[in-house]
């Protein structure tokens, strides 16, 4: 099927969003909308696939039909779909697509499957369509801290990756251990605030000379040694120290090693993307660090940095622009791996000199 340029329809149904969102024919962003389930998982600590599943199952046409309203497209005016391939939880992603295979079929047009984290990369330049490529893109969210190199043809060259957990996921086991609740991103954030970053030192994984690799079991472990030496409950002032003090170390980390990419590969321009991307911390520590002017820095509005269909529809979008084959038989892929990437030797010795 050929893709004729008009409005574009994305899909989103990867973990605990339902999302759906229309993109113009410029690429303009005419609606995003999201269905949490937090309110679903919240009780259990953490998601629960199969309610994950069943809970998209009940939301997607509404929120597809919301999508459509906002942007005030109908159905018919649509010229492509966009979807989330993988990776993520089988039955989620099941929903996602195969709601978009049935719709895609109904309307006889394209559809066009999207890596979640390729969709994390557009959002880049979602609200900034002139940031400059090649770029350093790091992705934050709760299952992925990959540092990429983004080339001029959009190629994706992994630098380096977290050896353990996500920084998203150092976050969401951080605020459970303080007993913050799910999700725990946002809870760490928001406690922080009040607490002195400095009470309390945690550690810091920095790998060897120029490795720009990350990991963040160490950190969540020594905020379990602490805890355990405490009196409890502990007092809130308490804990917002703990937060500040273990959001400070994961926040360090992010901003040296996205720096030493720029550095090591001689490039001034740096996005970072992913639901870790709304951290007011790190955005407050990456702006002033651009502040200086010696690079330029692209942070997703918050309503691109965590889970949405505006990031997929537009990946979807540069995907048909450089005429990239539909497949009418998309099939999910829920492991890492399938995006189109090239991994060098830096991944474990360093950025190559
Ligand atoms: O991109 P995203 O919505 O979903 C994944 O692809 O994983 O990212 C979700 C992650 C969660 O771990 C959540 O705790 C984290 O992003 N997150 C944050 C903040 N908002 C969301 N982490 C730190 N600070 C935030 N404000
Ligand atoms: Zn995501």
């Amino acid at each position: 099927m050929v893709w004729k340029s008009g409005p574009i329809l994305g899909i989103e149904s990867s973990c605990d969003e339902t999302a759906a969102a229309v993109l113009g024919s410029s690429g303009a962003v005419l609606s995003n909308v999201v269905a949490s389930q937090h309110s679903v998982h919240e009780k259990f600590g953490g998601v629960v696939p199969e309610l994950a599943a069943r809970a998209h199952l009940g939301k997607i046409d509404l929120v597809v039909m919301c999508a459509l309203e906002q942007a005030q497209i109908e159905k018919r005016q649509l010229q492509a779909l966009a979807v989330t391939q993988g990776p993520g939880l089988a039955g989620a992603l099941l929903v996602g697509v195969n709601y978009a295979k049935a719709l895609s079929y109904g309307l006889g047009i394209p559809l066009m499957g999207v890596d979640h984290l390729q969709g994390h990369i557009a959002s880049a330049w979602l609200a900034d369509p002139t940031f400059p490529l090649p770029c350093i893109v790091l992705v934050v969210s709760g299952g992925h801290t990959h540092l990429y190199r983004r080339e001029t043809n959009g190629e994706c060259i992994l630098l380096g990756r977290t050896r353990d957990d996500a920084a998203g996921e150092a976050f969401d086991k951080g605020a459970q251990m303080l007993g913050l609740g799910y999700p725990g991103g946002p809870a760490i954030d928001r406690v922080a605030l009040t607490g002195d970053r400095l009470a309390i030192p945690f550690p810091r994984f920095h790998g060897g000379r120029d490795s720009l690799e990350f990991s963040f079991s160490g950190l969540k472990t020594s905020l379990l040694y602490k805890l355990r030496r405490m009196a409890v409950p502990l007092r809130p002032e308490q804990i917002a120290d703990f937060a500040a003090g273990y959001q400070e170390a994961i926040v360090e980390v992010l901003v040296t090693k996205s720096l030493a990419a720029l550095k090591q590969s001689r490039l001034s321009a740096l996005a970072v993307v992913g639901g870790v991307s709304a951290n007011s911390r790190l955005r407050a520590v990456l702006n002033e660090r651009a502040g200086h002017g010696q690079f330029r820095l692209s942070l997703p509005p918050m309503e691109f940095c965590t889970d949405n269909a505006a990031m997929i529809a537009s990946a979807g979008r540069e995907r048909l622009m450089r005429r990239e084959p539909c497949a009418s038989d998309l099939d999910i892929y829920p492991m890492d791996g399938a995006m189109i990437l090239s991994e060098t030797s830096s991944v474990t010795a360093g950025f190559p000199k």
